[in-house]
């Protein structure tokens, strides 16, 4: 934690790296929680005093009643699906209204923008993103080409400028000959959502959160999806709409790079991916499947199965590099505990050439590997790090001298206590 600061976590491949835990592990040491970037796209799972929330919108410092949480001016959010995770909370206990503040600034996901992203998803056939469906990338197309709702909006002559968005759509979805929706049903959950949205303090948040590091408080910028997922330096275009990586951070949430204090990078031991897209550590075989079976993949937003592979020091080198990661986290090495041999993907190979770098079309690249002894041993009760298996501690010394950034916290299961600061 870094006082008068923002530190940001990240997850730095492809989404899914266990944010929720370390979340959960970083908020007691912040004042502020905010999200920058992204919307209901996001699944953070949380267990909290024995409950399990998956959070999609909110912030995770909202189950501590002296943090203040933001969602900040890079965010989407959509009023029903918001309406609906905040209502689980509070039918939870936990009052909301005082300590979620959301910028005016974020923008609105309509109905339509949800329509609209599966109406484009079916256009694209064999292309297809893989989105999460939740309207997202329609939603920032509206905002860069100006004319999407904000959630500042909702307090001035609304249903006017609503009803002209939505007109707008739905020419599209008629051009497009796409009818294969009911505006009318999603409607009436949504406006109540909007309705909803008005109990909440909806402020000018980059303000708020200057007049907070004004004061010595410490702010967390809690990163949704990943670092490979960012519109501009993901694998474009199976790519999220919004910036993910730390330069997210500044404009999602009005702050300099200069207020930046740490920036935590979060990876799996190994490698996942949702939704389309290139992949070149993917696995087809038995050992992609362990890799699933024993890591639970499947997503927490749409439970797809999640595709699997060996670690990627590519894509991480890549990440690490746009996003100025000064901290590394390792999440979910217990899933690796059987494995004999453990591969490292060090390069990628297409047409007898060779890269380590990140390459502009990721399409039709091979992993190149190298192997490490695996270390074949439970490490979920390890507490420290004197207490790790030769192999394990010679995986992570390899790692870090690879990658050329300290590995600060490992964790090995997911109850909280399997985390060891390194
Ligand atoms: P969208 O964000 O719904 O437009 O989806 C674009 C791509 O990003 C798809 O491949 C999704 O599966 C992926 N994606 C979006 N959000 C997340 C996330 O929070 N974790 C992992 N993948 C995500």
């Amino acid at each position: 934690m870094t006082q008068g600061k923002v530190d940001a976590l990240l997850g730095i491949v492809f989404g899914d790296e266990g944010k929720g835990k370390v979340v959960d592990f970083f908020t007691p040491q912040y004042d502020v929680v905010a999200r920058f970037a992204g919307g209901p796209n996001a699944g953070h799972t949380i267990i909290f005093e024995g409950k399990k929330f998956v959070l999609r919108s909110i912030p995770s410092g909202i189950f501590d009643e002296n943090k203040v949480n933001i969602i900040g001016n890079g965010c989407v959010i959509a009023p029903d699906l918001f309406m609906k995770e905040a209502h689980e909370l509070e039918a939870a206990g936990y009052v909301l209204t005082e300590r979620l503040h959301i910028s005016r600034r974020a923008h609105l996901i309509l109905p339509t923008h949800r329509v609209l992203d599966r109406a484009y998803e079916a256009a694209k056939g064999k292309n297809a993103v893989g989105t999460t469906g939740k309207g997202i990338g329609p939603t920032y197309s509206d905002k860069a080409a100006r004319i999407g709702l904000r959630v500042g909006d909702i307090e001035e002559d609304f249903m006017a400028k609503y009803e002209r968005l939505k007109a707008r759509h739905l020419q599209i979805l008629a051009d497009m000959h796409f009818a294969d929706f009911d505006i009318a049903a999603e409607e009436q959950e949504w406006l109540q959502g909007v309705e909803y949205m008005r109990k909440f303090r909806l402020s000018d948040t980059e303000t708020e959160i200057h007049a907070y590091l004004a004061e010595g408080k410490s702010v967390l910028a809690e990163g949704a999806q990943g670092s490979l997922l960012d519109i501009d330096h993901g694998t474009y275009p199976y790519v999220s709409s919004s910036s993910t990586t730390s330069g997210g951070v500044c404009t999602g949430l009005g702050v300099g790079p200069g207020h930046i204090g740490r920036v935590y990078g979060i990876f799996k031991a190994y490698s996942t991916r949702v939704g389309s897209g290139p992949f070149p550590v993917e696995l087809f075989d038995e050992t992609g499947d362990e890799l699933r079976r024993i890591g639970h993949e499947y997503g927490a937003v749409t439970g797809r199965n999640r595709r699997c592979g060996w670690i990627d020091l590519v894509a991480l080198k890549y990440a690490i590099m746009i996003n100025g990661v000064t901290d590394l986290v390792m999440m979910k090495s217990d899933v690796l505990d059987t494995f004999p041999v453990i591969r490292v993907c060090t390069a990628y190979e297409k047409d007898g050439v060779q890269t380590t770098a990140m390459p502009y079309d990721t399409e039709g690249w091979q992993a190149v590997y190298t192997e490490l002894p695996g270390w074949q041993t439970p490490l979920t009760e390890l507490r420290s790090e004197e207490q790790f298996p030769k192999a394990f501690a010679d995986y992570i010394a390899y790692l870090e001298r690879e990658l050329q950034t300290p590995i600060k916290i490992i964790s090995v299961g997911p109850d909280r206590e399997a985390t060891i600061l390194m």
